[in-house]
């Protein structure tokens, strides 16, 4: 975001009404500029109530992120986490940085979030939360295949802890609360078959409604909803310590534990499904849970069939 724009963002964050000309005086603009900047906003996707005239204010008030404080609820030591204003993709940018063991980025918001399957992840300033986090792993790539469920089943223990008691995964790791989307992630591995690699994940999680929403083409739901309050420095925090502590498992003892856990957190467990290519439905069955390889066992009425997360999608029905 434009420092200009962040600032002003930053001085709606406490949900009140603001006055165009008071906020013209402070941030010594004109009424025009300020309308112009509150424009700027709302082409990031942010809602923002009222002209110039009336005030303006958000819907609802937004903990801003803040290092300090993010800082302050972390217990894992060794990471370093660092939060800005507005990146492309937190993802991205992680990976540009080359290989940053244990280096978490959190944006106040994306202007190019990305999504699996080459989609966009909408990111307005404060609206969700944007996180990714770079570790690596002693395991080689193959090993890696479990990992996207080890991430989903991470951030979905968080969102209970926090409030949220019905958060599930979609397999292979979308976040669900009663059959609606809150979140996903996205889970980017480099290195060789055998030796070191280094995966990028990314969470993304829906905090606020947003006017964008209306035209997603799944049913989303969002954590206001469902917990009783939004603490984003916290959620976030947490956040990094259960994927640290989880990544830290993981490459110790592999996917057992996890996969001990996930049939409390299954969204699909037992239900009927549609697999799709493309979009497309090529085979349908009960969803029976995942196997070592976290690829999905469904029951079909030519026989058993296990799945790879990547190679298809599923629709519950
Ligand atoms: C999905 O498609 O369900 C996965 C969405 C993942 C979005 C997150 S937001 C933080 C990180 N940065 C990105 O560009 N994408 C991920």
């Amino acid at each position: 975001m434009k420092p200009g724009l962040h600032a002003l963002y930053a001085r709606l964050a406490d949900g009140n009404v603001h006055n165009g000309a008071a906020l013209a005086e402070e941030f010594e603009l004109t009424r025009a500029a300020v309308w112009k900047r509150m424009q700027g906003l709302r082409e990031m996707g942010l809602e923002i109530i009222g002209t110039a005239g009336d005030g303006y204010r958000l819907p609802h008030a937004v903990e801003l992120l803040d290092t300090d404080r993010l800082r302050g609820h972390l217990r894992s030591r060794h990471i370093q986490v660092e939060v800005v204003g507005a990146v492309d993709s937190t993802s991205a940018r992680l990976a540009e940085l080359g290989d940053v063991h244990g280096h978490a980025l959190v944006a106040e918001a994306q202007t190019a979030g990305r999504g699996r399957r080459g989609r966009g992840w909408q990111s307005p300033p404060g609206s969700g939360l944007y996180l990714s986090m770079c570790w690596r792993f002693e395991s080689g790539l193959a090993g890696l295949a479990p990992l996207s469920l080890v991430v989903g089943l991470s951030a979905a223990k968080c969102l209970r802890r926090i409030g949220a008691a019905a958060a599930r995964v979609k397999w292979p790791n979308d976040l669900f609360i009663d059959d609606a989307k809150v979140g996903g992630c996205l889970v980017e591995v480099s290195g060789a078959a055998e030796g070191p690699c280094r995966a990028i994940v990314g969470i993304g999680i829906n905090l606020f409604a947003t006017p964008a929403m209306a035209g997603l083409d799944q049913r989303w739901t969002v954590l206001e909803d469902h917990a009783p309050t939004v603490e984003r420095n916290r959620l976030a925090a947490a956040l990094i310590d259960e994927l640290a502590a989880a990544f830290a498992g993981f490459d110790d003892g592999g996917f057992d534990r996890a996969l001990e856990e996930w049939p409390d957190f299954d969204a699909l467990a037992s239900r009927s499904v549609d697999v799709l290519v493309d979009g497309r439905r090529v085979a349908s069955g009960r969803a029976a849970g995942v196997d070592r390889q976290g690829r999905l066992k469904l029951e079909t009425d030519d026989g058993p069939k296990r799945l790879a997360a990547g190679e298809v999608s599923i629709r519950a029905r």
